[in-house]
Formats: structure tokens, sequence, C-alpha cells
């Protein structure tokens, strides 16, 4: 069923980080496709105005590589600046009267969670929430009952169809692509099951660190940042049954049924890691156990997947920066092979990041006599053009009033379920060297082949 558009643009945390990297590229993105013709209201802290807040969003996209003149010019007429103070309701009128006759305003927030309750309360007493969109950065919560807790706190100011969790992993072009390519090559799908697929694997490599963030960061940890979201996320787009319908809510049911199927993750399957020096950035406790680093193994039960492990690898400080998740069907080479080593193994390759591939690995023939080969790949690799950035596909669904990219409210708590008790156990962290692959315990939970490497 067609919604109705939001008709103003709320952004709460408009000076932030993430404002920088993904949300001013995204909006401008917006406006340049004519999509977000309406006023964009950004609201911080600091009494800084308007001019100010254009200067830093130009600044933004300058820095980004983003600018566009024309496209500017029109998202900065649009754009106006309200300093508010969380603990002051009344302060949330000046937001009302920025936004002028708008009767569906989206609220983007990217604050820290702990504000999220009291900003909702807010906007609801300034008559912003009805007919509204809530729009909340993650982490959604800290464990499965703070998750709970939050939804039920906001329910008090917007319905559930108002609320859009983001996981901008499902915004990506490249994780969408995994459900795509699924459901149009039956020569896979119908061989993706135990009986074909001896593993699926995904390694999300980052060489920078916590730049900047650490205060961030070191309360929340690589599990909780990445894995528990993203890449949980992934695997759900990777294992799920295809809904035996068209349209977003049939998606989210199902990505949300394969979480409520995953069993909880065991400290014996969970391996962290912290790398060398983090204690010394701005911001980290010096005794912080923290992981920038987590290698664990899933297991799905279900009839499709059982017996299948799922291994999933995150770290920062990392040789390379790149995420690649694998699928690794059964099998070994022929007797007919002279080769002993042939593997006989193919696999999937979805390169989800920074670029974007699928890369199918077979086993080809050397010229020659004997009947020996190498594993080659055959590389898909779409063109970039027209692709939308995560968070601009992210706003533009938001805006239109589709939550089919978006995180439901319990598959959010399925995820924090499945890490909760490996989390709470404060299993030791294992010391890495920067740009190293993550500390040498994460064998212990790695696919019988080991860990495969993204290239860059
Ligand atoms: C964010 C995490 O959600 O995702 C960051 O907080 C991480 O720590 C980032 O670096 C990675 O996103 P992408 O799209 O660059 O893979």
């Amino acid at each position: 069923m067609e919604q109705p558009r939001s008709d103003a643009f709320i952004f709460f945390g408009a000076t932030g980080d993430l404002a920088t990297k993904q949300t001013w590229p995204a909006l401008q993105a917006l406006v340049k496709a004519g999509r977000l013709a309406m006023p964009i209201v950004a609201i911080g802290r600091k009494d800084i105005g308007t001019e100010a807040i254009r200067a830093k969003a130009k600044k933004s996209l300058e820095d980004t590589k983003n600018f566009d003149e024309a496209a500017f010019a029109k998202l900065s007429e649009m754009l106006s600046y309200v300093a508010v103070d969380y603990d002051d309701p009344k302060t949330f009128d000046g937001i009302k009267k920025a936004v002028g006759s708008a009767k569906r305003p989206l609220s983007y927030v990217a604050l820290p969670p702990d504000l999220f309750e009291k900003v909702a309360e807010n906007l609801a007493k300034a008559g912003l929430a009805e007919g509204g969109r809530l729009v909340l950065e993650k982490p959604f919560g800290h464990d499965a009952a703070s998750a709970k807790a939050l939804s039920e706190a906001l329910y008090k100011s917007f319905p559930e169809e108002a609320i859009y969790r983001i996981d901008h992993y499902l915004g990506k072009e490249q994780v969408e692509n995994i459900v795509y390519f699924r459901a149009a090559n039956p020569l896979f799908e119908t061989t993706w099951n135990r009986d074909n697929i001896e593993s699926v694997e995904i390694t999300m490599a980052e060489t920078f660190g916590v730049k900047g963030r650490a205060e961030f960061y070191d309360k929340v940890g690589a599990v909780r940042d990445v894995v528990q979201n993203h890449l949980l996320a992934t695997v759900a787009c990777i294992a799920m049954d295809l809904p035996g319908e068209r349209g977003y809510s049939a998606l989210r049911e199902a990505r949300t049924k394969l979480l409520a199927q995953v069993k909880k993750l065991t400290t014996d399957d969970l391996v962290r890691g912290q790398v060398k020096g983090y204690r010394d950035e701005k911001g980290v406790a010096d005794d912080s156990t923290t992981e920038t680093f987590a290698a664990a193994r899933f297991l799905v039960d279900s009839p499709r997947w059982q017996g299948v492990p799922f291994f999933i690898r995150a770290g920062k400080s990392l040789a390379v920066t790149a995420t690649d998740a694998i699928v690794r069907w059964k099998g070994v080479g022929h007797v007919v092979l002279e080769d002993a080593k042939a593997p006989g193994q193919n696999t999937l390759r979805f390169r989800l990041g920074p670029d974007n591939a699928i890369a199918l690995a077979a086993n080809v023939k050397t010229p020659g006599e004997p009947m020996v080969g190498n594993a080659s790949e055959l590389i898909l690799r779409a063109s970039a053009a027209g692709a939308l950035k995560p968070y601009e596909r992210l706003f533009g669904d938001a805006i239109e009033g589709d939550a089919t990219m978006y995180a439901r409210r319990d598959a959010v708590e399925e995820s924090w379920r499945i890490v909760d008790d490996a989390l709470k156990a404060k299993t030791p962290v294992y010391a890495y060297d920067e740009g190293s692959w993550g500390p040498a315990e994460a064998a212990r939970v790695a696919p019988v082949c080991g860990w495969a490497n993204p290239q860059k």
C-alpha cells in the first residue's frame, strides 16, 4: 500500500562524525535527485545558527569529495538550524516552527542512544510525532532487554510502524544483491542447503582503528558494533528462506524468522581480540577489555542449515579494508583427477565493500597432459554507476514510508539474544598486531580450510 511521503526532515546529530561521512552526502544526493524538496532542520545543543550549519555541511561535502555546487545551493536554501536543550521540551517548539506547515515530519536521530527516548518524547510534546516518522541510528540497545525496553518506551510517542531502526548494511546495494542473486539464479538456490553447502564465512576487515570514536567504541566493542547488527543481518540475507511473495513485509519476516533460528553463541565459539596500543587511545580505559576484533562460529537450527557452520570475523586495524561473504560448497575432486590436492570445492564470494563483486571459484585444468588444475574465479562486477549509497537509499525509503531495508523490532531483539550470553561471559581478549589478521587464537573458530583473508 502506498504510504504518505514525509514533508520535513529533522536531523539530530548534525554536527557529528557520521553526518560528515554519510548524512550530508546522502541528503545532497537526494536533493539532486529531486527526492528531498522540504524543510531540512538540523538540530544541535549549541546555538551556532543556520549559516554555521550550512558551512559545516559544505565542508563535510568538500572533505568527502561529494560537493556539488548546484545541488548544495538547493540543499542550503532548505536548511535551517535550531538549538535545543534535550532536557527542556519547550525548546522543541523551535523545531515545530522551523518545519512550518509540514504535517508528516521525519526525525532522524544520530545521537547517543540514551537520548532516543527523551527526543521522541519531546518531539511528541511539540506535536512532531503525529503523522511523523522516527529514524534511529544504531546501536539499538546494548542487549535484548534494553532493546525491548527502548521499543516499549518509544511507543509512548511513536507507533511501531513509524519507527525505522537503521542497519546501513541492509541499505547496501551489495547486500540486497545477495537476495537478488539467490532469487534470480536457480542454479545456486536449488543447492543452497545443508546437503550441498559446507560452510558460510563472512569477514569484515578494516585497516583503520577507532579514530576519534574511542569513547563510543570502548563501551561497545566489535560484536555490538558490527556483528550483532550488520553481519547477522547479512547472515539473514544469505540463509533465510526466500519469501513466497513480493513486498517488504515478507522480506522482513523472512529475515527475522531466520534470526530466530540462529542458536545462541557459546563462549567456546567466540574469540575476542584487542589490537595492541588500543588502550593508549584517548577515551579508552587503561584496563579496557573491549574487543576490537571478534571471530565466531554460529549455527542455524533449521532443517535447511542443520550442521552448517556460519563463521564471522570482524576487526579494526587489520591488514586490509574489505568485506567478503563466502558460501562454500561441499565436495572433493573426482577420482579421475591426478592432482591429489585438487580441492573440488566451489565457492561463491560476495564482495560487500568497499567495492562490489560476485566471484564464483571453479577449478580449471592447467594446459598440458596431466589432469591437474587450479582454482580460478569468474568475477561478475556490476558497474557502480547509478548505485545508491546506503544512507541515500535508506533516507529515500523512509521518506516514502518503505521500511524493507530497516531492522524490525523482533529482528533486533533476536540478534541480541544470539550474542547476549557470550558477551556477558566476558571471555578473554587476545592481543594482536596492527596490520595483522587478528589474534592467532581466532584459528580455534575457523573453517576447516582456515580463514579466507579478503584481498584488496
Ligand atoms: C558502522 C560501525 O556501523 O559501520 C563502524 O560503527 C564501521 O565501526 C562501519 O566502520 C562500517 O561500515 P561500511 O559501510 O564502511 O562497511
